[in-house]
């Protein structure tokens, strides 16, 4: 088998480079992790947490998944809200989406990609909740586009009714969820504006954020 030597070239080549910017960077992050921020994303590849925002290790908990569901009984994405919430006590956790994205357009057209089609189902549940402000779009390209910002509002939504989430707000403590969108064309995030921090004001604020998108 091929060895990925020029992985391993990589890495020793970024960590030699961080290491003679500041000596002590690997030595601090040894102690703890301390991030703020908690990042659910796509695994897609053009869409690199830390890099877009221009985060250090240490700076950022992520998760990332096909398409950025947030499932009720995922187990893998609410332990990492769990853990990053109680134990790391994030104060931000921000959703983002990215145009573009393949998860996101399999759902659209219904096309067959194999097991991931049943993961895919999530999305078709955001089409059925958004099916007219869809189909008032001209075009398949405008319709995914939407899709994967509407997806991003819904996904949103999700983290703020996880118990976690719920239990957070309850005790008084300041947590807000976020909803962005990654622009493959310029390496943009864009706001939606649906960034909640309270649980009474879930509904409001997705609405709000759902007919922003149509106008
Ligand atoms: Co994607």
């Amino acid at each position: 088998m091929k060895s990925l030597s020029d992985l391993l070239a990589g890495n020793r080549a970024w960590a030699a480079g961080i290491t003679r910017a500041d000596p002590e960077f690997f030595r601090r992050l040894i102690g703890q992790q301390a991030p703020r921020y908690l990042w659910i994303g796509c695994s897609d590849s053009r869409v690199p947490a830390n890099q877009i925002v221009g985060l250090l290790p240490g700076e950022m908990f992520v998760h990332r998944n096909v398409a950025n569901l947030v499932v009720h009984t995922d187990l893998n994405c609410l332990s990492a809200i769990q853990f990053s919430v109680d134990v790391l006590r994030v104060e931000h956790v921000i959703v983002c989406g990215h145009y573009g994205c393949g998860g996101v357009l399999a759902a659209l057209r219904g096309d067959r990609l194999g097991l991931v089609d049943n993961w895919l189902r999530h999305i078709n549940d955001v089409k059925a909740t958004c099916g007219e402000q869809l189909a008032a779009l001209d075009g398949e390209a405008a319709r995914h586009a939407r899709l994967c910002e509407l997806n991003v509002v819904e996904q949103v939504v999700h983290v703020a009714e996880t118990t976690v989430v719920r239990d957070t707000w309850a005790a008084g403590r300041e947590l807000a969820i976020h909803g962005w969108i990654y622009d493959l064309a310029d390496g943009l995030v864009r706001d939606l504006g649906v960034t909640l921090a309270a649980g009474d004001e879930i509904a409001t604020v997705a609405e709000t954020a759902r007919r922003r998108l149509a106008d």
